[in-house]
Order: C-alpha cells, then structure tokens, then sequence
C-alpha cells in the first residue's frame, strides 16, 4: 500500500490554513506541535510539517511528494516540480519597501542602493528588467529591520496585511510578484501515488467549491413562483415543495457568494419569505 506524503509549513502564514483545508476533506491527523511526521487516520497520506523554504527542495528529492508552498517560496526556489493546483488562499505579495522619510519617486531611486531580501532570484530578475544596478543582501529572516540597523537602503520581503511595513517604519514602493499557496508535486510519482493524489484533489475541489456556495431556503406565495425560479440559479433547477399551508411553495438552491446579496434583495422584492442560507460542506458534480 502506498502512502502520499504530503509537506505542510510547520509554522508560519500557511500553517494554520492548510490544516484546516485538509481536515475539511475528511482527513484528520494527530495534529501534536513539534512533530515532524503524522500519519492520517482515515486517508493513505503521511503530513510532513517543514520550513517552507525547504518545501521545493524535498518534493523535488522525493522526500515530500507534494507541498503546499507560497508561489513566492516555489518560483525562488527554482526546483524541478509539477505545478499542480492554486489553492486560493494565502495571498500576498513580495514588494519593495523603503523607510518612510525616503523620497521615492520611481524605481530608479533604487539606483547604486542596497536592498536586503530572501528572495534574491525572483528580485535580480526584476531589477535586471528595470535596468537598476543594487547590492542585494540576502537575509534568510526578519529583513524589516534592515534598514533601521543601517543593513540596507530598502528591503524586498513579502507583504500580507502591510502590518510588518507598518510597524518597522516602511513603506511599501513597488510590487512586483504576487503569490497566493499552491500545490507542487515531485515530477516522477508512482502510479499508485496518482491515484491517491487525484483523490486528495478530487476532495479539494468539492471543498473549494462548497465553500464558494450557499444552500438557499424560502418559502414563495405560488403565485410569485415562477418568478423567484428565475432569479435563482441553481446547479440544475431548484427544488420546489408544496407547504402544509395551501397556494405556498417551499424552495431549495445554491447560490454563489459571489451574487449572493443582490440576490436575497431580488428574492426579497419577489415576495419570498423565511429566507434561510447555510453553508455546504462538500460540492461534488
Ligand atoms: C512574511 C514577511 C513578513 C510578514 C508580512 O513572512 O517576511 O514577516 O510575512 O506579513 P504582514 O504584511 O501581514 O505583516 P512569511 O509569513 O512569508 O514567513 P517566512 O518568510 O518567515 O517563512
Ligand atoms: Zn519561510
């Protein structure tokens, strides 16, 4: 039997997330703090938890067969894997920043200055294309600080909520890659690890898009019926139930977040009543 072995971040922006989006496809672990290892209860998977930066190295060995990674951490890294999937969470993007009382007009500011950063590679191919010749420092942590100790003239790190820039008496400038968490996969697994993944994606993907979704109930006066079936997308078309109570209907569908309170307005306005939204835990065509 084999086992996907899956690496997470064992602490940081990712974490948190990841775990959570993994127990929501029915799979739990032990989840006890400073474990290296868990293996699943109820899913032929093994969770590695690591430093993300060494996330890319080990699915390109073969030591994780998948990672959930940063797209920043995957594209610095430069290694050898499959990009399988953006999993639409942990948006952020790598700026450059500078000390607030820098006056920053364009890059060309930057011109001769030293910059401190994780992320040599993905910052010398920016400042290459903008023909800016900068020292690059590279840091593996807490590059915020750079410029208050005198390390650097400005720093290119990632930026989330911006709370970090702020709290260090920086500035964000210029944003130049954007990232969010996807899946990478090691380029040469076993047919029988395919099979695993593709279930684990398959899971994911219900996930995702159950949580894009509502389940709407309401009751309608049979006469505004048609209406409301209108307005209502649905998967198909929505289930509709006489009530006990007679000339009224009770209606079932999905609806997506995306519409969802111009909707319940429209429904509202066509004389539906008892409006009940829940979410949905899994979507599967
Ligand atoms: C980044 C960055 C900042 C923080 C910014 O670290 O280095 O510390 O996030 O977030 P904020 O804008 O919300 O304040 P990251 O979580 O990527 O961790 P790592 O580089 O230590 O792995
Ligand atoms: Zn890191």
């Amino acid at each position: 039997m084999s086992i996907l072995k899956l690496a997470i971040q064992k602490k940081g922006r990712l974490s948190e997330k990841s775990i959570e989006l993994i127990n929501e496809c029915a799979i739990s672990f032990p989840n006890s703090t400073g474990k290296l290892v868990a293996k699943c209860y109820d899913f032929p998977m093994e969770i590695l938890f690591l430093r993300d930066d060494d996330i890319p190295d080990y699915v390109q060995d073969g030591v994780a067969d998948i990672g959930i990674v940063g797209e920043n951490v995957a594209v610095e890294s430069d290694k050898n894997v499959d990009d399988i999937l953006k999993m639409g969470f942990g948006k952020c993007r790598l700026s450059l920043a500078v000390p607030r009382s820098f006056q920053y007009n364009s890059i060309q500011d930057l011109q001769g200055k030293s910059i401190a950063t994780s992320y040599p590679k993905i910052l010398k191919n920016y400042l290459d294309k903008h023909n800016i010749q900068a020292e690059i420092h590279v840091i593996s942590g807490s590059v915020e600080i750079a410029p208050s100790i005198g390390l650097a003239d400005a720093i290119c790190d990632i930026v989330s909520t911006g709370s970090t820039l702020l709290s260090n008496g920086l500035k964000e400038v210029e944003q130049i890659f954007h990232s969010e968490a996807i899946i990478i996969g090691n380029k040469n697994l076993s047919e029988d690890k395919k099979v695993i993944l593709d279930d684990f994606l398959f899971r994911l993907n219900a996930v995702r898009k159950a949580k894009k979704n509502k389940y709407i109930l309401l009751n309608a006066p049979n006469a505004s019926l048609d209406k409301i079936i209108q307005i209502l997308p649905g998967i198909k078309s929505p289930t509709v139930l006489p009530l006990a109570e007679n000339g009224w209907s009770s209606v079932h569908s999905v609806i997506t977040e995306k519409d969802f309170w111009q909707i319940i307005q429209q429904l509202k306005e066509a004389g539906a009543e008892g409006i009940l939204v829940m979410p949905i835990e899994q979507m599967i065509d």
